[in-house]
C-alpha cells in the first residue's frame, strides 16, 4: 500500500441549467463498498484534523463545500492535495497516514468509508504506524 494508489477521482457530473448533480456508487466510482459516511463541518480556522492512519479502511474524501488540504504520507513520501471541488474525490487506501488542514471558513469535508467505525483500525501514533508498516513489508 503506498501513495501511488491514492489519487484524485473525477466524479460524474450531470450539468443542468437548474444546477449540477454528482453521484458515487460503491465498487463503480470508488474501489470499495460504501458502509459509512461522515462529515466534518464548523471546523475553526487553523484547526487540524486527521493525524492517523487506518489499518484496513478505504476512504474517499471530498470537499463538499469550501476547501481544505489533505496531506498523505506512506512512511516514505508525503504529498499535499488541495481539495476545493465537490466533483473531485481523493481516494485514500489503507495504511496511509493523513492530516487535514487549511480549512476555509464554512467548508464541509465529506468522507465515504469502506467500513463501520472501529477504533482498533486506527494508528494514532506515527511511530506505531511506521512499525506497523515495517511488519507488513517484512
Ligand atoms: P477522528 O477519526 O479522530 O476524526 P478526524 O480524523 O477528523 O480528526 O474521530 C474523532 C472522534 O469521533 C473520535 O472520538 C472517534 C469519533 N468517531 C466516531 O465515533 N465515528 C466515526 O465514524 C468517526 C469518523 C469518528
Amino acid at each position: 500500500m503506498n501513495l501511488e494508489k491514492c489519487k484524485l477521482i473525477d466524479l460524474p457530473i450531470i450539468h443542468e441549467p437548474r444546477g449540477n448533480l454528482s453521484f458515487i456508487e460503491g465498487m463503480r466510482h470508488v474501489p470499495f463498498e460504501i458502509k459509512r459516511v461522515y462529515y466534518l463541518y464548523d471546523v475553526p480556522g487553523g484547526a487540524e484534523r486527521g493525524g492517523h492512519a487506518h489499518k484496513g479502511l478505504h476512504q474517499l474524501i471530498i470537499a463538499m463545500s469550501g476547501s481544505f488540504d489533505v496531506i498523505l504520507d506512506d512512511g516514505a513520501q508525503r504529498k499535499r492535495f488541495h481539495l476545493n471541488r465537490s466533483y473531485h474525490g481523493l481516494y485514500v487506501c489503507p495504511m496511509i497516514w493523513r492530516e487535514l488542514d487549511n480549512f476555509s471558513s464554512g467548508s464541509v469535508c465529506l468522507v465515504l468509508a469502506s467500513n463501520l467505525y472501529d477504533e482498533s483500525d486506527y494508528y494514532r501514533d506515527y511511530q506505531e504506524y511506521l512499525i506497523g508498516l515495517k511488519h507488513l513489508n517484512s
